[in-house]
């Protein structure tokens, strides 16, 4: 078997996997793995921006309001203090490295407003275009101690024999080869779990692999309850087909149903720009009884430059900006927890970081503000790779690498498929969910033995049915978590416990391998 050994290995492409290998510096080296290629990341599909204090108008104490607010205060303060601050120091210089931002026709930076923010300071590019730049633009940056190797799949944490520490990572490509590389620094940052539904704004292959790699090798898990539907997916046939910025609404876009009538015009002060989760469930309600939703766009000019990608997209899937009337359903956006994080992206297992939407470093509470998860990723990105930089180098454990005593088989898995999965968290843990249809998701996973896949190798699976795996540990997590949070608060939405209940905003639902804790 092919072995490597570098120093700090990145599993994931997006905008905190590249902000991290830029920051990492002389001599370390740094091997990038992504199981797709580069540029097949959530970050690179981002279309809104990066939430950033950069007018005169604004404070970061505003941002930092607007942040919480969203969240429903179900967050570290510090942390959100840190991602705003720092946040805007680094968006600032960016921009004066030459990150190419759109301007308004007096050369200032043009800056958006989105749903709960009370300032317009959404930094853009390309119009709706934002992650594509950045990404690209990282890439540009990319040292030459810096490896990628793109068409790999991580799927194993490698642990020292007493499960310690994280030494490693083994990954297969398509032919089924097996590798390992070793690193005293391991970084997940493979993105969150949109794909566990079938209405999702993420790229269709993200299912939370390295949320399981974690899971299964021991690191704390947090708030996974907490998953953000997007308010706007184009919606075409019973099917989405991609995001419909809420930049759109602050543009002057409005949600109406099909007689016309504005759905939120009584429902929140900020009615169309209101946080996600109050517009989100809205369309969701209107949609159940009965009535199509659709973003009405004819008050704003000049669309079609001002949101190149969401034309092309409409076009491409039939729907006439012309007409005015945009078809939308919320969907699967973005996973608020993850792997606990502290403010240098350390797990709680030695040797492993997390970061971007992979880990839950307190910023984000029970529901994300607009545009503030490239901001995330561009700061704990910088955070993690200065803290990395100034870690002793230590030698190799003097260990034999951890192994499971038994291996799952390919026919214990040939049931599992990813349309049924998809379906039923649809049905089970979609926008609303309760008690019955928590506990109806829980039993169907384990009719399907998912607590059998939690301590057992992965190696003689293909990499379809690996994924599939860890799709359902992420369903089972996400549900037992939603099971336990006896409240609504933000993207958590309980038909059987409606309110927000003070005893919940600030207990965490912890999992660690077979345990669950508040
Ligand atoms: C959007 O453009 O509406 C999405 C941006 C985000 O998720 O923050």
């Amino acid at each position: 078997m092919c072995k490597t050994i570098t120093n700090v290995i990145i599993i994931g492409s997006g905008i905190s996997a590249l902000q991290l290998s830029k920051y990492i510096s002389e001599p370390l080296n740094v091997i990038i793995i992504t199981k797709l290629a580069t540029t097949v990341s959530n970050s690179y599909k981002a279309q809104g921006g990066i939430a950033s204090v950069l007018s005169e108008k604004d404070q970061f104490t505003f941002h930092i309001q607007d942040t919480l607010t969203a969240g429903r205060f179900h967050q570290s303060e510090e942390a959100v203090n840190r991602l705003v601050q720092e946040g805007s120091a680094i968006v600032k210089g960016l921009v004066q490295e030459g990150l190419p931002v759109d301007r308004d026709s007096d050369g200032h930076i043009d800056l958006g407003l989105e749903g709960a923010h009370s300032q317009k300071r959404i930094v853009h590019c390309g119009g709706d275009a934002t992650g594509k730049h950045v990404v690209d633009y990282l890439l540009e940056t990319i040292h030459d101690r810096v490896t990628i190797m793109e068409h790999e799949f991580a799927y194993e944490l490698l642990l020292t024999e007493d499960r310690s520490q994280v030494i490693g990572v083994k990954t297969k490509n398509e032919q089924g080869e097996i590798k390992e590389y070793f690193a005293q620094h391991i970084v997940l940052a493979s993105g969150g779990m949109g794909g566990l539904y079938p209405y999702t704004s993420n790229q269709s292959v993200i299912f939370g692999d390295g949320i399981a790699m974690a899971y299964r090798a021991g690191a704390e898990l947090t708030d996974l309850e907490f998953i953000q539907f997007h308010p706007t997916l184009l919606y075409v046939n019973g099917e989405t087909k991609g995001l419909v910025s809420e930049a759109v609404r602050g543009e002057g876009g409005i949600l109406v149903d099909e007689d016309g009538k504005r759905i939120m015009e009584n429902v929140h002060p900020l009615k169309d720009l209101a946080p996600r989760h109050v517009t989100a469930f809205e369309i969701y309600k209107t949609r159940n009884q009965g009535k199509n939703v659709f973003l009405n766009i004819t008050d704003i000019d000049h669309f079609s430059s001002k949101f190149p990608t969401i034309t092309k997209l409409c076009e491409e899937n039939g729907i006439s900006i012309e007409k005015g009337l945009i078809p939308v359903t919320p969907g699967s956006h973005f996973l608020m927890g993850g792997i606990l994080i502290d403010a240098f992206g350390r797990t709680s297992l030695k040797g492993l970081y997390a970061i971007g939407e992979t880990a839950c470093s307190g910023v984000h509470g029970a529901n994300r503000l607009a545009s503030n998860s490239l901001l995330e990723g561009l700061v704990f990105g910088k955070r993690t790779a200065e803290f990395i930089n100034h870690a002793p180098i230590e030698t190799f454990p003097e260990s034999t690498v951890f192994s499971y005593q038994s291996a799952i088989h390919q026919d214990e898995v040939e049931d599992l498929s990813k349309t049924e999965l998809q379906q039923s968290m649809m049905e089970h843990l979609f926008v609303v969910r309760d008690e019955q249809s928590i506990q109806e998701q829980i039993d169907w996973l384990r009719s399907h033995h998912v607590e059998s896949f939690f301590q057992r190798s992965l190696e003689q699976l293909s990499i379809d049915k690996i994924q599939l795996v860890f799709m359902y540990m992420n369903s089972y997590l996400v549900s037992t978590s939603a099971l336990l949070r006896k409240e609504s608060r933000g993207a958590h939405i309980r038909a059987d416990f409606p309110k927000e209940e003070l005893f919940w905003k600030d207990q965490q639902i912890i999992h660690t391998v077979n345990q669950v804790e508040v």
